[in-house]
């Protein structure tokens, strides 16, 4: 067998020959046209990438039991899918050297192909764990359906909808995240200990007490800076974040028959963040510090994505027959950790935590 070379290493002949778009051989012959299908196809190896480090963080979040040295595995697959979609967010400047005009001169051909059906991308947000029941419906069906009804009518439609329907068998990435969240030591104490529901329910409720004390305090510093006549409105304001922070806190939103499980899930959450720098909690802080980013980034790449297109086509309807760009917007409100962005909201600042219980367990001697 001869030496290994990069081109046959990386087969680029194959790769270099898949840029005709719909004539297929040869590359398209419009240069704009190959801009517009190598970006697209770029972006989908990203998104190739993304879904097997995804895949894998999720997987060892899911096991029964999560050791320890298991974290920084899952954080570092975890800053791979960060890295790669800060990347893509900076790619959109590329796409942008098309002009809109330039794009007329063959947008019409690829209706009704659009981004819309990018399967993988599809794929990410379901090994996340972004549910049915949030997306953003198109016309009358929800995403999902549309990229099963048009495989129907394609060759490759039973590839597409195989892929769908794999990514749709598996556990989500946010399950795998709230399962272990039930599980953390909340002040020394587990699910599995008789007093749990006490300590949990005792730290949500000191919690939220200097949560009042400070909202107290806060609250009228802003009043004398504001002047009464903005009393009444920033009361309304104040209460109605306390009162969703208690909500939120004790899972009031949950079904009745899981809403213990979910509030030990974001007290677990809540106890990472506040007691963030004892040496035990250093990963675990370091994982949702990255779960947030990445969700952040995915934000951030939908709302630059929805921005090059507003430059490029305005507000008419996009070629996959959606409102274009008043659609995209809708779908930037889109968060599968809900709770870890809610938790921003309670936080309160370290000098106003409830002290630290059993100490002993986080390696520290009690007073
Ligand atoms: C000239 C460049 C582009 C334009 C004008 C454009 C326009 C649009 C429009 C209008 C939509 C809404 C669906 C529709 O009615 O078609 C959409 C969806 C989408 N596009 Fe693009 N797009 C462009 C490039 C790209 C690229 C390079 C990617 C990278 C893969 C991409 C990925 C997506 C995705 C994933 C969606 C679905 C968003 C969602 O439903 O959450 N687009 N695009």
């Amino acid at each position: 067998m001869s030496a290994p070379n990069y081109w046959d290493y990386l087969q680029l002949d194959k790769l270099l020959s898949l840029q005709g778009g719909l004539e297929g051989a040869g590359d398209v012959e419009s240069p704009d046209e190959l801009h517009f299908i190598v970006v697209h196809q770029v972006y989908e190896l990203w998104f190739k990438l993304i879904l097997r480090s995804l895949r894998l963080a999720r997987d060892r979040m899911a096991e029964p039991r999560v050791a320890e040295e298991t974290i920084p595995y899952v954080v570092h697959h975890l800053r791979r899918v960060s890295a790669v979609l800060q990347l893509a967010v900076q790619h959109w400047k590329v796409v942008e050297t098309l002009t809109p005009q330039d794009f007329l001169a063959f947008r019409d051909k690829l209706m009704p192909a659009s981004g819309f059906q990018s399967f993988q991308m599809r794929e990410m947000e379901i090994v996340l764990g972004l549910e049915e029941a949030d997306r953003i419906s198109y016309g009358k069906m929800k995403p999902i359906e549309h990229i099963q009804d048009l495989g129907k009518s394609s060759p490759s439609g039973a590839y597409v909808g195989g892929r769908i329907d794999i990514a749709r068998s598996e556990a989500s990435f946010l399950s795998a995240l709230n399962e272990w969240l039930y599980r953390t030591p909340i002040h020394g104490s587990v699910p599995t200990d008789a007093g749990d529901e006490a300590v949990v329910g005792a730290f949500v409720e000191q919690y939220l007490a200097a949560t009042e004390r400070i909202h107290a305090g806060g609250f009228e510093r802003l009043v004398s800076a504001l002047g009464e006549r903005s009393r009444e409105e920033l009361v309304a304001r104040y209460s109605s974040t306390r009162a969703a922070g208690r909500a939120f806190l004790l899972a009031e939103d949950a079904e009745e028959s899981v809403r213990t499980r979910v509030r030990r899930v974001r007290a677990a959450a809540l106890f990472i963040e506040s007691y963030r720098d004892l040496p035990l909690l250093a990963w675990p802080r370091l994982l949702l510090d990255v779960v947030v980013e990445t969700e952040e980034e995915l934000v951030l790449f939908r709302n630059r994505h929805a921005r090059m297109v507003e430059r490029l086509i305005g507000r008419r309807p996009g070629t996959g027959g959606s409102g274009g760009v008043d659609y995209l917007d809708k779908t930037l409100g889109y968060r599968v950790f809900r709770d870890l962005w809610a938790i921003r909201t309670v936080l309160l600042p370290k000098d106003q935590l409830p002290p630290l219980g059993n100490a002993a367990f986080y390696g520290f001697a009690s007073p």
